[in-house]
């Protein structure tokens, strides 16, 4: 058993905007840092992940399959409780399944749900409340209720009409939530525009700026005073796919001086540390991350007794999960280019229709070879905007009926999965020491109709 080669560097830095892998270096084999953990190339070329094989993976669960390599999600749980400590939260919008929650949880990670929907699955997993965290721009009263209900260990408060919602619902109950209040401090970060969020004019949080932040401490603090609930702290997330760790620091620093006086004891700095999705891209690694955000809270002056965490989605799972394909048509259109069709599409990864992102595509039963042939991998469904990879490379003996693999798409792909054109969504399995398991189940054409009335 070898491993796949290194990275082979991508100068048209292909990034956080994803414009896909062009450029020189991009028809070599795909970069060993966009593979799982345990990702090795066998004596037959072929690629194995929890040491088991992708193509044999792929006969047996059918395709398009999701792919996580259960210890590299273990790995990247305890990273983060490493790097963190104790109330590090995953971010469950990222992928959530009830494997998924209880691996999280049993790493030892709290775990952030943003709706009842994935407080629903976190609590189904056996999770306890008090390890979740509730997030919503617009929790409605049925969401608070369930929550307040359970006993979630934290709810971040989003606007003033939930504070109104929340003062209702307690009014009249002995339960005292420890809530903290999600702050758009103002700080701009390169990422896509529909993932940014720590801006000014966003629908989220209260703003630095305007002084709704201050009001919204006011009207906590209030109720705190009064026993309605506990205000704990402060929250604040910039935006997703974020590689530079400078704009967190800035954020600590944009923050510090309205936090430090209110004398609170948790402060939580969002998701997004970026991942890197085709050759060339690195992200900073998590530690790091954590590192530099402390550095930047004791260089502000917050006192080294507040709990600074964090809520990493896309960090804990991109890297661990990979899409298998099946080849269904390969077509020159001479003076144009090859597409090549696979068995899925913007259904289970809408990403590259979303944000532009890019992928790598190669073929699992020969992982190392090089990748001459260009190509734009494309999905089934009935648009030309079915992109999956837009510029991609494979081996030029790719044949019809070849596995071809999209690696990185643990995150935000089956939890943004749909059943557009009616296709059923796909099956996952966690793959470790030998087996595989199955986590979710494909979806049937029965599944197709369970609603219908
Ligand atoms: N915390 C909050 C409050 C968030 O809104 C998010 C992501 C996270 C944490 C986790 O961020 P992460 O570490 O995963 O970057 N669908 C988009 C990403 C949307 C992220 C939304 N919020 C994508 O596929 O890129």
């Amino acid at each position: 058993m070898n491993s796949p080669s290194a990275p082979t560097a991508d100068p048209s830095g292909a990034g956080a905007s994803g414009a896909g892998a062009s450029g020189a270096g991009a028809s070599g084999p795909v970069g060993r840092a966009l593979l799982p953990a345990t990702a090795e190339i066998d004596s037959a070329g072929r690629l194995r992940v929890g040491g088991v094989d992708l193509v044999g993976l792929a006969d047996e669960f059918g395709t398009p399959l999701f792919v996580y390599d259960e210890s590299h999600l273990r790995a990247r749980c305890r990273e983060a409780v490493e790097a963190w400590g104790d109330g590090v939260a995953y971010a469950t919008k990222a992928f959530l399944c009830v494997a998924m929650a209880r691996l999280a949880y049993e790493e030892g990670m709290c775990l952030d749900v943003s709706t009842g929907g994935e407080l629903h699955v976190a609590l189904s997993a056996g999770v306890p409340a008090e390890r979740l965290v509730l997030h919503g721009s617009n929790k409605s009263e049925e969401e608070l209720t369930a929550a307040l209900g359970v006993g979630v260990g934290r709810i971040v408060i989003d606007s003033f009409d939930e504070i109104d919602r929340l003062q209702r619902l307690l009014a009249a109950s002995p339960v005292r939530p420890k809530v903290l209040a999600r702050i758009t401090p103002g700080v701009e970060v390169h990422t896509h525009e529909f993932v940014r969020t720590g801006q000014d004019d966003s629908k989220f949080g209260f703003g630095l700026t305007s002084g709704s932040a201050a009001q919204a401490v006011e009207r906590l603090s209030e109720l705190d005073a009064r026993g309605v609930v506990e205000f704990v702290g402060i929250h604040a997330h910039l935006g997703s796919q974020v590689f530079a760790l400078a704009p967190f620091a800035r954020a600590v620093e944009v923050l510090a001086d309205f936090f430090a006086p209110l004398g609170l004891p948790e402060l939580v700095v969002g998701g997004g540390l970026g991942v890197a999705y085709v050759n060339g891209e690195e992200a900073p690694p998590m530690v790091q991350w954590a590192s530099s955000v402390r550095r930047a809270c004791s260089q502000a002056g917050i006192h080294d007794s507040v709990r600074v965490t964090a809520e990493p989605g896309r960090a804990i799972v991109a890297t661990a999960g990979i899409t298998l394909y099946r080849v269904g048509t390969i077509k020159d259109v001479a003076g144009h280019r090859i597409y090549v069709s696979v068995d899925g599409g913007m259904s289970d990864n809408p990403r590259p229709v979303l944000y532009g992102s890019g992928y790598e595509a190669f073929l699992p039963r020969e992982a190392a070879s090089a990748r001459p042939m260009p190509i734009r991998l494309v999905g089934k469904h009935c648009e030309s905007g079915d992109v999956v990879v837009a510029e991609g490379y494979v081996p030029d003996d790719l044949v019809v009926g070849d596995v071809l693999a999209t690696p990185v798409t643990g995150a935000y792909g089956h939890s943004m999965a749909s059943n557009y054109n009616k296709v059923p969504r796909p099956a996952v399995v966690f793959v470790a020491d030998g087996e595989a398991r199955t986590v979710v189940r494909r979806e049937t054409l029965d599944d197709l109709v369970r609603l219908d009335v």
